[in-house]
């Protein structure tokens, strides 16, 4: 994530707290598309709309906080990784960044497949009609319920993470009659350039089986020997919010030559390569994210090149993108509360969610951008700090943003790119009703998620 120290520009108060942040836009009324979903724009009266819907009216029809997001953005980019990867590619949607009915609909027509990490995601996939087949199943650590439900289920893969999951999964196919198709995820041992917590193909961590000491190739021996099990390929996933296209070239070519060994000791040729999610998307307008196409093109260059160079037919690849569907099709709408200014420090400006409905600004730092969204304002930009209304003081939503001074409690402000991992993240800390997600599409706003009531809190609590 891009994070530059900028001298006090022109428009800035004349002293400044010590800090990393980014100058204020030249107008703060501007919506940099980069991270506003596609319809977002001011209308006329400077409020903002989405859909073709103001966001006063949506917010009084369907309160704050509120993630509202733009079906006809989310269709657009599902189609252009479909598009992008043509044919002899396949793009999975990975469920774990924001799953609902709705959003499975909409893959099955737009033509992708769905990645479901958990019980959970595979049983939304199901009941909203998603085939079985276009479904594959992930997870570090399935339960045996999980993998039974899955392969009963008829699932198209089931991501292999752990030698004692290949005997897991062939033992359950064969006591059910089945040959499940599987793949086995490997580390590549690749430090990709992101927060800690989401890097993945590192050695020292949980997920995958490690290429470097023999242990990918000994994971896909015994798996071949099993007959409960049909391996279809090898799964490498390095990280998530990456920029850099080298950690997945260096995936790619280690995931291929691996395939030669395969090849050289077992006569086999696996058919499939999937080189996993992780594309970055913009937060603010620092950010400068890859297009699906360029992504498409560089993994595709490089798997036919390395697949000619060691003689091998060229896999089917596949993706999963999460993140970069769903991303930036969202934001998130709060109402100000208690504005806060703190001399010579910065102003904090409270709203009714926070980390409940965002963790992701406390677990990993993010950056976030913010605008007041229900009228312009030319007062002069004040540098503010978006805090929640839960417990603690880490309940940051946006860290440093500027909006204009003259803001005031009652007023709407969004933050963008909410999409992946904040309703999916989202928790009831301090008992707060998590928000609802609001498709709005042509004039239209339809609830697809609805807001959490004190009814659903306490139909749990049976004490
Ligand atoms: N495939 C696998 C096997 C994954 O583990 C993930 C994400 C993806 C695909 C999708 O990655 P994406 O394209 O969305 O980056 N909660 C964190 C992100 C965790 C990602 C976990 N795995 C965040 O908010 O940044």
């Amino acid at each position: 994530m891009s994070r530059s120290a900028h001298p006090a520009g022109p428009r800035h108060a004349d002293v400044l707290p010590e800090g990393h942040y980014s100058a204020p836009a030249d107008d703060l009324n501007a919506l940099d598309p980069k991270v506003w979903a596609q319809t977002v724009t001011r209308t006329e009266d400077g409020s903002v709309s989405v859909g073709g819907i103001d966001v006063a009216t949506l917010a009084e029809q369907f309160g704050t906080p509120a993630y509202f997001v733009d079906e006809t953005d989310f269709r657009a980019r599902a189609r252009a990784w479909r598009t992008a990867f043509g044919h002899d590619a396949d793009v999975f949607y990975a469920g774990k960044a924001f799953l609902s009915r709705a959003v499975v609909r909409w893959l099955h027509e737009e033509g992708l497949n769905l990645d479901v990490c958990s019980g959970g995601e595979l049983a939304t996939a199901l009941s909203a009609g998603m085939p079985a087949d276009r479904i594959a199943f992930h997870g570090n650590n399935k339960s045996v319920e999980e993998i039974t439900k899955a392969v009963e289920a008829g699932v198209g893969r089931i991501v292999l993470d752990s030698f004692q999951e290949i005997v897991r999964v062939a033992h359950i196919a064969q006591s059910l009659g089945r040959r499940q198709r599987v793949q086995i995820r490997v580390t590549v041992g690749v430090e990709a350039h992101t927060h800690e917590f989401i890097a993945t193909a590192h050695e020292d961590q949980k997920f995958g089986i490690a290429l470097a000491d023999g242990q990918a190739a000994e994971a896909v021996r015994r798996a071949l020997t099993l007959d409960g099990l049909e391996v279809i390929g090898i799964h490498s996933h390095i990280g998530s919010q990456i920029f850099d296209m080298a950690g997945f070239e260096v995936a790619a070519r280690r995931v291929v030559s691996l395939l030669a060994q395969i090849r050289d000791e077992h006569g086999v040729e696996l058919p499939e390569i999937d080189l996993g999610g992780g594309l970055g998307i913009a937060y603010t307008s620092d950010d400068d994210p890859r297009e699906p196409h360029e992504i498409a093109k560089a993994l595709g260059e490089i798997v036919t090149r390395e697949c000619e160079a060691a003689k091998l037919r060229t896999p089917r690849i596949s993706v999963e993108p999460g993140r970069a569907i769903v991303g930036p099709t969202a934001f998130t709408l709060y109402e100000v509360g208690t504005i806060k200014p703190l001399e010579g420090l910065r102003t904090y400006v409270s709203v009714d969610g926070g980390m409940s409905d965002n963790i992701r600004t406390a677990l990993y730092d993010a950056e976030y951008s913010v605008a007041l969204v229900s009228r312009t304002s030319d007062a002069e930009p004040m540098l503010v700090r978006v805090v929640g209304k839960h417990c603690e003081s880490g309940d940051i939503v946006v860290k440093d943003a500027f909006l204009p001074s003259d803001l005031a409690p009652g007023d709407l402000i969004a933050v963008p790119a909410t999409g992946a991992y904040c309703r999916s993240m989202a928790s009831n800390y301090n008992h707060a009703l998590r928000p609802p997600v609001v498709a709005v599409r042509d004039g239209e706003a339809r609830v697809i998620v609805r807001r959490e009531t004190e009814e659903d809190l306490l139909r749990l609590d049976v004490g």
